[in-house]
C-alpha cells in the first residue's frame, strides 16, 4: 500500500488524519518538530488501529533534513500540516511565521522536486478568502490581501502552489481549506492538546468547562439572531476523512491543482454552540460578553458542494458530536 508522508502528523488535524489513512490501509510516515505536539497523539493512534506510525522528529526549516528524508524515503504522497497557525501570536512574531510557513513550504516543494515526489495536499486555510466576499465562500471567491501574517502566508503558499503546477512540472496538487476544524475522534485518546494559551473557541469552551480558564465570547452585537458571531464548525474526523478521499483521488490524478472547501456548508453562533456544549456534556459554567475581536468577521460559511461531488465526501458528524 501507498506510503503517505504527514508533515506536522502529531498535531491536532495531522493526527486525526493519520489515524483514518491507517484505518483505510495507508502507510504513514511523521516528520515533526513538536514545537505545539508531543508523540503522545501518534502512541494513541497505534494504539487504536494496531499499527506502526513511521516517525522522524525533524524540522521544515531545515532543508539538509527534508533532503535527507526523501533520499531515503519512499513517499508516494505529501500532506502538508506543519506550520504555525495562531493569528494573534503571528502578529507578535512574523518572522517566525513565514520563515516556518513559507521557507518551511518551499524548502518541502524543493526536497519534492529533487526526489520527484510530486503529488502533495495542503493545509490551507478559509482565512485566504477576501473579507467583504458575500456567504457562503466559494471555492472561486476572492482572495483578500491576508488580515494578518498567518493568513498572509497561506494566501503566498497558495499562490506558490499555483505557480508550480503552471510551471508543468508534474505536479498534482489539491488545497484544502478548512474552516472551523473542531471535536476530537470519538475514542477520546486523541484531540486538541495546544501548548500555551488557545486561540480557537473550542479549546477555550473546554477549559472553561474544566474551570482552568474564563471565557469571553467576543462580541454580542453583531447582526446575527443572537448577536454573536457565526462560523462553519465542523468534526476533525470529517475533515480527516477529507484528506483520505483526497488521497484516493491524486493518486490517480495528474498534473493539476484542485481546490476544495471543508466545511460543514453551514454556520451556528458562538452562544449556540456555548450552549450545545452545556446541554450535551450536561454540564454548566459562566462566560461573559466582552468587545469585540479585531478582525473578525460576523459570518463565515462554506459552500462545500466541490468537495461532496468531486472527492465523494460527506461530513457526518453533528455539533453534538463536536461538543460531546
Ligand atoms: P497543530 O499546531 O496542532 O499542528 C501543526 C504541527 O506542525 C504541530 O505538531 C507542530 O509541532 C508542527 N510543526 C510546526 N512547525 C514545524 C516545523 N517547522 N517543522 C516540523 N513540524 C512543525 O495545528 P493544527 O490545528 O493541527 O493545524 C494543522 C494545519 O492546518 C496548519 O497548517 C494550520 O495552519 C492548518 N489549519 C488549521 C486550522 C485549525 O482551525 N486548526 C484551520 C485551518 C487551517
Ligand atoms: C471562532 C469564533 C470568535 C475565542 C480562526 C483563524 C482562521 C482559522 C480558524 C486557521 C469567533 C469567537 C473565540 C474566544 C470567542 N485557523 N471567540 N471567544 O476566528 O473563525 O478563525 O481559526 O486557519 O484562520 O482566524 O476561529 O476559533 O478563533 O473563533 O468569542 O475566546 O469564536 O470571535 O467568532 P476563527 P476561532
Amino acid at each position: 500500500m501507498e506510503i503517505i508522508l504527514i508533515t506536522g502528523g502529531a498535531g491536532y488535524i495531522g493526527s486525526h488524519i493519520a489515524l483514518e489513512l491507517l484505518k483505510s490501509k495507508f502507510n504513514v510516515f511523521v516528520i515533526d518538530n513538536l514545537s505545539n505536539s508531543s508523540t503522545n497523539s501518534l502512541n494513541a493512534v497505534e494504539k487504536l488501529t494496531g499499527k506502526k506510525i513511521s516517525f522522524e522528529e525533524g524540522d521544515i526549516r531545515n532543508q539538509d533534513f527534508l533532503d535527507q528524508f526523501f533520499k531515503i524515503h519512499s513517499i508516494d504522497c505529501v500532506i502538508h500540516c506543519a506550520g504555525l497557525k495562531a493569528v494573534a501570536e503571528s502578529i507578535q512574531k512574523p518572522y517566525e511565521y513565514y520563515e516556518n510557513n513559507i521557507i518551511g513550504s518551499l524548502n518541502l516543494i524543493k526536497a519534492m522536486k529533487n526526489y520527484s515526489v510530486k503529488k502533495l495536499i495542503f493545509s490551507s486555510s478559509a482565512t485566504v478568502y477576501d473579507e467583504n466576499e458575500k456567504m457562503p465562500l466559494f471555492e472561486t471567491s476572492a482572495i483578500g490581501q491576508g488580515q494578518n501574517p498567518y493568513a498572509r502566508t497561506k494566501i503566498m503558499i497558495d499562490k506558490i502552489l499555483q505557480d508550480e503546477v503552471m510551471s508543468s512540472s508534474n505536479w498534482s496538487i489539491i488545497v484544502l481549506r478548512y474552516f472551523n476544524p473542531v471535536g476530537n475522534d470519538p475514542s477520546c485518546l486523541l484531540g486538541e492538546d495546544p501548548k500555551g494559551i488557545p486561540n480557537n473557541l473550542m479549546p477555550l469552551i473546554n477549559q472553561a468547562a474544566f474551570n482552568t480558564r474564563k471565557l469571553t465570547v467576543f462580541g454580542a452585537d453583531y447582526d446575527t439572531p443572537d448577536g454573536s458571531a457565526i462560523r462553519d464548525y465542523f468534526h476533525v474526523s470529517d475533515l480527516a476523512i477529507g484528506h483520505v478521499n483526497s488521497v484516493q483521488k491524486i493518486l490517480q490524478d495528474k498534473n493539476d491543482l484542485k481546490i476544495f472547501n471543508l466545511g460543514l456548508g453551514q454556520g451556528i453562533s458562538v452562544l449556540q454552540l456555548i450552549n450545545i456544549y452545556q446541554d450535551i456534556n450536561d454540564i454548566k459554567f459562566d462566560y461573559s460578553i466582552g468587545d469585540r475581536r479585531l478582525g473578525d468577521l460576523p459570518i463565515c460559511y462554506a459552500e462545500n458542494k466541490l468537495a461532496k461531488q468531486e472527492l465523494g465526501w460527506q461530513p457526518i458528524f453533528t455539533h453534538h458530536d463536536m461538543c460531546k
